[in-house]
């Protein structure tokens, strides 16, 4: 090794790590009298995948709803990418962070008057004002990275709940957000096909995506978490490596819900209003 190379390592051994894509700190948040976060703490780097487990209504859509700007907390400091979301005021404010945070969510939300290739092309067009020949290039591009290139004609009422779900992640990829937020994406899906989207995220994974999970598939969480956190009533209860909390959870609370929660299928739930709200107009969203 030249002096020059070992002067190079020793300041990068030196300098302070990157500092995180997205931090909440100290974030509360009540409706009306209910305290739903009480004080989360939770950081993300790029090119990792967090989880957050935990049983319902113990915050997790909440605090990525938060991290989307959909959500403003009463007190505490939401950043992403030097970005402070609590303090976005603006409606173009919020449009410009959504474009960076994509979402998918238990119900696919594609616009079924579009073919899948449009649902990929129409927010980068519209939305982004790119030349819509740059944009089907790369929708044809990430509908081959979720295995559905082989449908980009079809429209959505013509494929399976997998698939549509496959369709959304490209769909929220296509506007090239710097990380994805996963809300239980697989648990309106019938059994034999959960697996099909998370072969698919964890590709995403593996190639670097940013990611932040809400899921009840335990297994998965622990196999591509670099850090799982584990809520209960608006608090995070611990986190760590997924080796040490599903492997050695420190709390009584963690290890009673993993108990709970192994074997059980995930409950399917109500769509919610948010999700309404989101659906109402394409050049509103970034998903
Ligand atoms: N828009 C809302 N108005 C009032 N209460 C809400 C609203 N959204 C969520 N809650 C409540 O906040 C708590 C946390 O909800 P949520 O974040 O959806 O939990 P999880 O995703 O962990 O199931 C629940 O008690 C839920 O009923
Ligand atoms: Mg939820």
């Amino acid at each position: 090794m030249s002096i020059i190379d070992f002067e190079a390592r020793a300041a990068a051994a030196a300098a302070p790590p990157p500092a995180p894509l997205v931090s909440l700190r100290d974030v509360h948040l009540a409706f009306g009298q209910t305290e739903v976060l009480k004080g989360i703490d939770v950081e993300v780097r790029r090119g990792q995948a967090v989880s957050i487990i935990g049983p319902s209504g113990s915050g997790k859509s909440t605090i990525l709803r938060c991290v989307t700007g959909l959500l403003r907390p009463q007190r505490g400091e939401i950043e992403v990418d030097g970005l402070r979301v609590d303090e976005l005021r603006t409606e173009t404010e919020l449009i410009r962070l959504r474009r960076r945070v994509g979402f998918v969510f238990q119900q696919y939300n594609l616009f079924p008057h579009l073919s899948v290739l449009q649902n990929l092309v129409i927010s980068p067009v519209k939305v982004g004002g790119e030349p819509r020949a740059q944009a089907e290039a790369r929708a044809r591009e990430l509908l081959a990275k979720v295995r559905m290139e082989h449908k980009e004609n079809a429209y959505p009422g013509e494929l399976s709940g997998g698939q549509q779900q496959r369709v959304a992640i490209a769909r929220a990829l296509a506007l090239q957000p710097e990380l994805i937020l996963f809300d239980e994406v697989t648990s309106a899906l019938d059994p034999e096909m959960v697996g099909e989207v998370l072969t698919v995220i964890r590709d995403l994974v593996q190639d670097g995506l940013t990611c932040m999970l809400v899921t009840h598939e335990m297994r998965f969480a622990e196999e591509v978490s670099d850090t799982v956190y584990f809520t209960e009533a608006g608090r995070i209860v611990e986190s760590g490596p997924p080796s040490r909390l599903f492997g050695a959870p420190a709390s009584g609370r963690t290890r009673a819900f993993l108990q709970r929660s192994s074997g059980e299928p995930a409950a399917r739930k109500a769509s919610d209003p948010i999700q309404n709200y989101l659906r109402i107009d394409p050049l509103r969203l970034a998903v």
